[in-house]
């Protein structure tokens, strides 16, 4: 792996692997000292053309606890907005000796333009492209749902067997393109529930089932997990559905779904939340609830990610090993 911009297209072993050294990650993060070596004189630079707060404090934190050097940019106040382009911003960041940047951008394809224009020699990570994809999302939404279905000991293993509901603004969404590119090649079975006018045009051939209504789809898959999308305002010119009250009567995850839901069942929701709306405060803040561990792990997965792409460690298997092997060194 010498970039992340998809998850479409991982293959299995590289994918588990990646959640089995995120474990050994995640680990280091309940010591003392949280700081690893690993990265030590590597600039990892934030390149966020988008608003963003987690995923950009989530890179940030994960690469300072490896000891990179991090640089962040956020398009407002640099000269982007002067109209400065991709290509001469990315050949400053080149100048400055980066060795990764985490782009997040509006266009769907940016990141992938970054590492195929030669412009630059950085590992390129896919922070968000517009609708495209938002892959560390779905590793650390993945790795969130093996560690809470499989216990501790969950590391080699995939989701075979696994049901999860996708709910809400699929349309616009990279974190459910994303995770539903994961979720399938790890086994598990995927549902979309949404509106018709907020399932793509090319849904129909992806590896998922679809529905229309909430309450069948609850009681048709009984999931292990349901994520909530957030409505995405922001990306909506028309009118997607008749109004917010209908919506969240429809769509959203109050009181009563959650019920019957269950309560081995999960509630995800990558944030930001709109609470009332796709989500109700009471499923929000549920001891089912996975939201504030997806942040959690979010850290512990960035950290894997930006440790295989960085130290060298290219091929499926062993990087686990080296991380352990560094640990010992350490203590
Ligand atoms: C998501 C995003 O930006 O794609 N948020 C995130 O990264 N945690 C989802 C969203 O904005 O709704």
């Amino acid at each position: 792996m010498r970039h992340l911009l998809s998850t479409r297209g991982l293959a299995l072993d590289e994918a588990v692997h990646v959640l089995d050294v995120a474990e050994e990650m995640a680990e280091t993060q309940l010591r003392e000292v949280r700081k690893l070596p690993t990265l030590r004189g590597k600039t990892v630079v934030n390149l966020f053309f988008e608003d963003s707060t987690r995923t950009r404090i989530s890179f940030e934190a994960a690469a300072k606890r490896l000891s990179a050097d991090v640089i962040t940019f956020s398009a407002k106040g640099s000269s982007v907005s002067k109209g400065e382009s991709l290509k001469d911003t990315a050949q400053t960041l080149q100048a400055i000796g980066a060795d990764a940047i985490v782009i997040r951008h509006q266009a769907s394809g940016a990141p992938q333009v970054l590492a195929t224009s030669g412009w630059i020699d950085a590992a390129v990570l896919n922070a968000g492209d517009g609708t495209h994809e938002h892959p560390t999302q779905a590793l650390l939404d993945a790795f969130t749902l093996r560690r809470r279905l499989h216990g501790a000991d969950s590391r080699g293993r995939d989701l075979d067997g696994v049901t999860v509901l996708i709910v809400g603004d699929i349309l616009h969404s990279r974190v459910a393109r994303s995770n539903l590119w994961l979720l399938s090649l790890l086994g598990a079975r995927v549902v979309l529930v949404a509106p018709a006018t907020l399932i793509p045009h090319g849904a129909h051939g992806w590896p998922c089932e679809i529905r229309h209504d909430l309450d069948e789809a609850l009681a048709e898959f009984r999931p292990d997990a349901v994520m909530m999308l957030r409505i995405q305002a922001e990306r909506m010119r028309d009118a997607y559905f008749p109004s917010e009250r209908e919506y969240a009567r429809q769509w959203g995850l109050d009181s009563a779904r959650l019920s019957a839901l269950g309560s081995a069942s999960i509630v995800m929701h990558p944030g930001p939340m709109n609470r009332g709306l796709e989500i109700s405060a009471a499923a929000a803040d549920s001891p089912q609830s996975t939201v504030l561990e997806q942040v959690a792990n979010g850290v512990s997965v960035r950290m894997a990610v930006l440790y295989l792409l960085l130290s060298g460690e290219r091929a499926a298997g062993g990087a686990g090993e080296r991380a352990q092997g560094e640990k010992e060194a350490e203590r």
